[in-house]
């Protein structure tokens, strides 16, 4: 067969699920209907005008170049302002971010996928907390590498197993530990306590501490995230060895509202930004000159009016408290935590043991007024096939009013959908 001519690297690779049901949600609308795509991580929110301003004034300059393939020197230099800035105006103890500690990349989903490249040897193991944001698999998979995951459970409030558990998954094969906090499904914001563990063991095993903080101003309660870059273990000798093994990730998606425009960053010691940077070098080449004065137009913003961020919280604020209002009223029987940060929501529905079936029916065949809603089936977020059968995860990014729609919807699918399936099974003559 032709088929036996594609690498093994790509002969397992599929949509994620939150792509598969954007596919299908995308066809319908085509089609008329109207449909809540709470299914992905891409909010509704114009962007940041300087962006725009900033695009504009490097178009009409006619001058659309190559980069630098670590990135523009005024981006990657915003970028470490903005950081140090981030943790100054807190008043936070940090490491200080230079200009050479940030690479430029095609997003973090590129951020993600370099770095793996730059780390992992075939058959290499990155251990990732689980329930983890789906691609991580496939970006580390074109690696070579393979997840591994640390379990967590809602029921214990996703808290991190103690570090015996966690070293318990470590073989020679093992390169790094993957952390994402604010989470992506879960909402969960580590603590001090928790990344400094991760941390401890980072350092024993010599494993790269790889840390995604893209949703690091996305904080829904009153609790700020915790960054690896605020770490500090007691000790000058280990903290040395730790600032080799860290490494950051980041990305204008979220906070700009600007997914489409493909910018994220690596902050790493310079040796290791050197390292991924060659991968960038011999993959795209650079990244987007117009994208990246654009992005650090939006960046130069926020440093001269940091409320825009604040008030960036302040609607997802209303929309998750829009959202859970509504699960009271229509949906009282689902067990739904509120999430401290990112911007999504994990639903269990204990009346199922899987869930895909119905967030299917819910998409293609119910509407209530020509309207439906798109959401994603949560099994995709754990390697444990047995796990998150019941849950969706939906995604905070449509106004209050919508949100609450969305979930009146649901409620009224589930009810289409039960007697839907009565009816299957009822005997035919
Ligand atoms: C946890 C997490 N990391 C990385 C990404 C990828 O972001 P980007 O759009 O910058 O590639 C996402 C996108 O949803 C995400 O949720």
């Amino acid at each position: 067969m032709f088929e036996e001519r594609y690498a093994e690297r790509v002969k397992n690779l599929s949509p994620s699920p939150i792509r598969k049901m954007m596919a299908i949600a995308k066809e319908l609308m085509a089609q008329g209907k109207i449909v809540y795509e709470l299914n992905i991580g891409q909010p509704d929110i114009e962007c940041i005008p300087e962006f725009v301003q900033a695009v504009n004034r490097k178009a009409q300059t006619g001058q659309i170049n190559y980069s630098p393939f670590t990135g523009e020197k005024y981006l990657r230099e915003t970028f470490a302002r903005y950081l140090n800035n981030f943790f100054d105006r807190r008043h936070l103890r940090h490491l200080v971010v230079d200009t050479d500690n940030v690479l430029v990349t095609v997003g973090a989903s590129n951020a993600l996928n370099n770095v793996f490249l730059a780390i992992c040897n075939p058959g290499d193991e990155v251990l990732a907390i689980e329930p983890f944001f789906t691609p991580y698999i496939g970006y580390l998979g074109l690696a070579d590498g393979v997840l591994k995951a640390v379990s967590t459970r809602a029921e214990n409030n996703f808290a991190l197993p103690s570090e015996e558990e966690i070293e318990k998954l470590i073989t020679p094969k093992t390169k790094a530990i993957l952390l994402n906090s604010p989470n992506n499904p879960s909402g969960k914001i580590y603590s001090r306590e928790e990344i400094e563990r991760l941390a401890r063991i980072c350092v024993r095993h010599q494993l790269f501490l790889i840390s995604d903080e893209v949703y690091r101003e996305m904080i829904l309660g009153d609790e700020e995230a915790f960054s690896v870059l605020q770490l500090d273990l007691g000790d000058e000798e280990q903290n040395e060895k730790l600032k080799n093994l860290m490494i950051v990730i980041d990305s204008a998606s979220k906070s700009f509202s600007l997914c489409g425009i493909r910018i994220g960053f690596v902050v790493a010691r310079k040796p290791m930004i050197d390292k991924i940077a060659m991968v960038t070098a011999h993959s795209v080449a650079c990244v987007s000159d117009l994208a990246q004065y654009g992005v650090a137009g939006a960046y130069d913003a926020v440093l001269a009016r940091p409320d825009y961020l604040y008030q960036l919280r302040q609607t997802y604020r209303e929309r998750l408290d829009a959202t859970m209002q509504a699960i009271e009223e229509y949906l009282p029987h689902v067990v739904a935590p509120r999430p401290a940060g990112a911007f999504y929501l994990m639903i269990k529905f204990p009346e199922f043991e899987d869930i895909t079936e119905f967030c299917l029916y819910m998409l293609e065949k119910f509407n209530m007024g020509g309207e439906t809603v798109a959401v994603t089936p949560a099994n995709g977020f754990y390697l444990d096939p047995s796990r998150g059968r019941n849950e969706i995860r939906v995604a905070l990014v449509v106004s209050p009013e919508k949100m609450r729609r969305s979930i009146e919807i649901i409620s009224e699918a589930l009810k289409a959908f039960k007697l839907h399936k009565a009816n299957q099974v009822r005997p035919m003559l």
